[in-house]
């Protein structure tokens, strides 16, 4: 037996609102249509996700995507052990046989071949067609799809069918403004809000040279790691090199700018 407990939210994640997405979210719940988050990393895409999940009172199952993933991989396959063959089922027929809410996270990195088995249960089919054990699963009525999806990273060669998109509502996130986002950064790592403001101005100033050196801006993860090394009593220049300039590049001119604005606010 499968312990549906363990998929169940107990505590509230915090969750600060952006605008008006927590409304919509429950809206296309209401309506069980898949969703699509889209925004870039570190943006708060799959705390939003836990929150929801707890706000409804719903189990949920995530699935980090991979290139390497295959359909059996989110299907489910049969497994030997000493007694013959068993089935195995994957996360996302879990998910479907529970009543899960299944967040499949980053999903543009998974094949096409392996996407698509997600179609039949993202239309008014809501069926999931396990071919190898030969059986149809009809959705839980509970079962809801939300994939996660960052646009601009991936080229050509790595975007969604057109199908695929258009079988999803989508929420578009971003960086939250910089007041929103202090209360973040605050709220997570304990610092005062004036070294958080600081914080903030410099990703700021960061997301200001994406395009320009930078494939993307300082996000508010990075941010947040910052506000906890700061909270472990490291001098807030380290911290935001730590934190801020060093993972984001790897170009001795960018980090520079960067580091030059860190100074700035901080001596
Ligand atoms: N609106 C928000 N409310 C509370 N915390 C937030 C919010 N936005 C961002 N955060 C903070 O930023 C961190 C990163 O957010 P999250 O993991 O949800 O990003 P993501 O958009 O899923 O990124 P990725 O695309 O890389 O998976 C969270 O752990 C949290 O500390
Ligand atoms: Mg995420």
């Amino acid at each position: 037996m499968i312990d549906i407990e363990q998929y169940r939210i107990s505590q509230a994640p915090y969750y600060r609102a952006q605008g008006e997405e927590i409304a919509l979210y429950e809206a296309a719940y209401a309506a069980r249509l898949p969703v699509m988050l889209k925004g870039p990393t570190g943006c708060g895409k799959s705390r939003f996700v836990e929150y929801m999940a707890w706000k409804l009172g719903k189990p949920l199952i995530t699935v980090a995507c991979n290139e390497d993933m295959t359909a059996s991989d989110l299907v489910g396959r049969y497994l030997l052990d000493k007694d013959g063959t068993r089935w195995q089922d994957g996360p996302l027929t879990l998910a479907a046989r529970i009543g899960a809410i299944c967040y499949l996270d980053e999903v543009v990195e998974a094949r096409k071949d392996t996407t698509v088995v997600i179609h039949p249960l993202t239309d008014y089919r809501r069926t999931l067609p396990l071919d190898k054990k030969g059986e149809l699963i009809e959705a839980h009525a509970d079962f809801q799809l939300v994939i996660s999806f960052n646009p601009g990273y991936q080229t050509l060669m790595k975007d969604l069918k057109q199908s695929t998109k258009q079988r999803f509502a989508a929420l578009e996130f971003d960086y939250a403004d910089a007041e929103t986002e202090q209360a973040i950064v605050t709220k997570e790592t304990g610092i005062d809000s004036d070294t958080a403001a600081k914080l903030v101005q410099i990703a700021h100033r960061a997301r200001k040279l994406k395009g320009h050196g930078l494939e993307e801006g300082i996000s508010t993860r990075l941010l947040v790691y910052a506000g906890q090394l700061i909270g472990q009593n490291i001098a807030p220049r380290a911290a935001c090199r730590m934190a801020l300039s060093r993972p984001i590049t790897d170009d001795a001119d960018i980090r520079d700018t960067l580091e030059h604005a860190i100074d700035s606010y901080f001596d």
